[in-house]
């Protein structure tokens, strides 16, 4: 298997996870970090840097675990030359700046990946999209991780996914990933309910369609920030699947 070089785009509690995992990996290289704000207290050896630098920015894939704000102003650089891994995909319900990276993905042969992040079965409801007729997410999440101060259980949002991306852009990328691998940003149904009792992130999906019925409850122990304790494994495991390697067995 051909060694590739990683970039990161971002690179916070994801990015040092996946730096981790690839350091101890060993058989990838990483290529650059690209954060303003990044404190290296992990021995990074690569070129750090605040922005885009085309003579530093190199690598065979890039990362994102930034924001969607950071990748709309940086993915053009790099889908010229590299393949994605995006976590911000709540970018996507922007449907001009989606067609604009898969224009550029197909001019220059190359990919978005979209990981599963926090939930799972992202490819079980891509594979049934032609079927599906509903599809709905309901998120509880505590008031400090959406950025609230409520001090009883109350529904923040409630409506079609679109709504919910635009209102809680970091907390409700989950539901953008649903929308993106189902029936859309507006046939999905979105609901987000701040819990001042809560200690986890936790998402109900419901997914239904000709002869389909699926039911996730996935709950991940909420951590200081956006993402639960279960995204930097899944991560992990996704970007293993992306690079390819020498395991016995995988899950597809
Ligand atoms: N898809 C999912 O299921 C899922 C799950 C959790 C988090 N997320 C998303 O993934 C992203 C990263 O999450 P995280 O927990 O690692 O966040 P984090 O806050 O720990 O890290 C974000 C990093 O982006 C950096 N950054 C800020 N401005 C930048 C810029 N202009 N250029 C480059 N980097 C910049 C920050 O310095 C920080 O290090 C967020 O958008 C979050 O909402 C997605």
């Amino acid at each position: 298997m051909a060694s590739k070089s990683v970039g990161f785009l971002g690179c916070g509690k994801i990015g040092k996870a996946l730096l981790a995992h690839l350091t101890s990996r060993g058989d990838h290289t990483i290529g650059f970090i690209q954060d303003p704000n990044f404190v290296n207290d992990c021995d990074a050896a690569c070129p750090i840097v605040a922005e885009f630098d085309e003579s530093v920015c190199r690598a065979d894939l890039v990362v994102e675990c930034a924001s969607g704000e950071v990748l709309k102003s940086n993915y053009a650089h790099y889908l010229r030359f590299a393949d994605m891994v995006v976590f911000s995909m709540s970018a996507f319900s922007d449907t001009d700046f989606a067609e604009k990276t898969f224009e550029v993905c197909r001019a220059n042969n190359t990919r978005i990946y979209f990981p599963h992040g926090a939930i799972l079965g992202l490819d079980g409801i891509f594979d049934a999209r032609e079927v599906l007729s509903s599809a709905e997410i309901e998120t509880v999440k505590s008031p400090k991780t959406l950025g609230r101060d409520d001090r009883e259980r109350r529904v923040v949002y409630a409506g079609d996914t679109r709504g919910a991306v635009e209102m809680f852009p970091r907390n409700a990328n989950v539901h953008a990933a649903i929308a993106l691998a189902g029936i859309g940003f507006d046939k999905t149904r979105s609901t987000i309910i701040s819990d001042p009792d809560t200690d986890t992130n936790s998402h109900a999906i419901s997914v239904s369609g000709d002869g389909i019925e699926f039911k996730l409850d996935i709950r991940s122990r909420a951590t200081s920030g956006v993402s639960g304790q279960y995204t930097p494994l899944s991560a992990c495991g996704s970007l293993d699947r992306i690079l390819g390697g020498d395991a016995k067995h995988q899950f597809v």
